[in-house]
């Protein structure tokens, strides 16, 4: 299929399109590198720089290269930021994928991937979290994303757009080879920061609270390695033959770690000691965040590569240790 990923040089997407290539597809690339870099990109890939809310461009694109299934990975994504400026993330995460989905339709495209989180449903009253559960984002990122899936949905009825919303857990890891991973500026993912003060970049790490109700008294999450979320992507463009249609997937392992034992990986994996110091709880960090991916499985035929943590850090160490500084674009 010719698929176009938006948001292909950002972390996600970058890896989504080698896995794109590497299954016979033909992935072509738009972003505006605000967060993305060129670097990340084979240069073989076909590369259009530039915004999603773009209709005449996007227009071209959708055109010129055939387009059969648009992914969507440009959407901004910390979630502090979206506290302090929501006009920021709405314009972006809402209002670019509205502009977007009317530029499809009126170009003839109707399948497209989105990619959603697992903080669409906020504090989980039940874990492990079911698709079906309540869904009660509590900051306006989460909010953002839970507005796009209800957009989809309306899409589907309205005008036969055939689309699938993956929440991802904690998307972590880098690609096996180490030629491309994980390089967000300003990062605010555990497992790079705590390799960045494992290597001496930085100030020590902080772990925000330490008086949770879980076995260590550290928040609980669920690290799913980049190329396993790829892999349930694609596997899903043979489900987009409706005449309308929204589908939903939880994407994580199941099994939760812990702040001390993503540290007590790193350590292991790098050899190296992480400093880390106690800061007060953040508001809204629930205890426990851990996928039940029982439907991915079935319906998809997903297959978890990374179920050990440890294999996801040590993908992660490979890529940081040969790339301290990211990308050199
Ligand atoms: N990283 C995670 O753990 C995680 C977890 C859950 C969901 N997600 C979702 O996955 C997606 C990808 O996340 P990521 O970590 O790869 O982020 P990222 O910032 O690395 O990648 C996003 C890319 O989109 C580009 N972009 C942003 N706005 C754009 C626009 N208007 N037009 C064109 N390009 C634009 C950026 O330049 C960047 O390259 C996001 O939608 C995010 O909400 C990520």
């Amino acid at each position: 299929m010719n698929v176009l990923v938006i948001g292909g040089a950002g972390y996600i997407g970058s890896h989504c399109v080698r896995q794109l290539i590497e299954a016979g597809h033909n992935p072509v690339v738009l972003d505006n590198l605000v967060y993305g870099h060129k670097g990340a990109l084979l240069p073989s890939v076909k590369f259009y720089c530039g915004n999603l809310d773009d209709p005449v461009l996007v227009g071209k694109i959708l055109d010129d290269e055939k387009i059969d299934l648009v992914m969507h990975f440009a959407a901004y994504i910390n979630v502090g930021e979206s506290v302090r400026d929501p006009i920021k993330y709405y314009r972006n995460n809402v209002c670019g994928v509205v502009s977007l989905v009317e530029t499809m339709l009126n170009h003839g495209v109707k399948k497209f991937v989105f990619s959603s989180t697992c903080a669409t449903f906020g504090i989980p009253a039940k874990l492990p979290l079911v698709e079906d559960m309540p869904q009660h984002p509590i900051n306006p990122y989460g909010q953002t994303k839970l507005d796009v899936e209800n957009f989809l949905k309306n899409c589907a009825r309205a005008y036969g757009l055939n689309s699938v919303a993956f929440r991802y857990f904690n998307a972590s890891g880098a690609a096996e080879d180490g030629s491309i991973g994980e390089d967000h500026k300003p990062e605010t993912h555990l497992i790079p920061l705590a390799i960045f003060a494992a290597m001496g970049k930085g100030p020590s790490l902080k772990i925000f609270g330490e008086d949770y109700k879980t076995p260590d008294g550290t928040c609980l999450r669920d690290y799913v390695h980049v190329d396993d979320l790829s892999r349930a992507h694609i596997a899903a463009f043979d489900k987009l033959n409706g005449d309308g249609m929204f589908l939903h997937y939880n994407l994580g392992t199941g099994t939760p770690n812990s702040v001390l034992e993503i540290i007590k990986g790193v350590e292991d994996v790098s050899g190296l000691k992480v400093p880390y110091e106690i800061a007060p709880r953040r508001p809204g960090d629930p205890d426990a965040l851990f996928a039940d991916s029982t439907k991915a499985k079935t319906e998809l035929a997903w297959k978890i590569k990374y179920t050990n943590v440890r294999d996801i850090i040590a993908t992660a160490w490979k890529w940081h240790k040969n790339n301290p500084e990211g990308f050199k674009d």
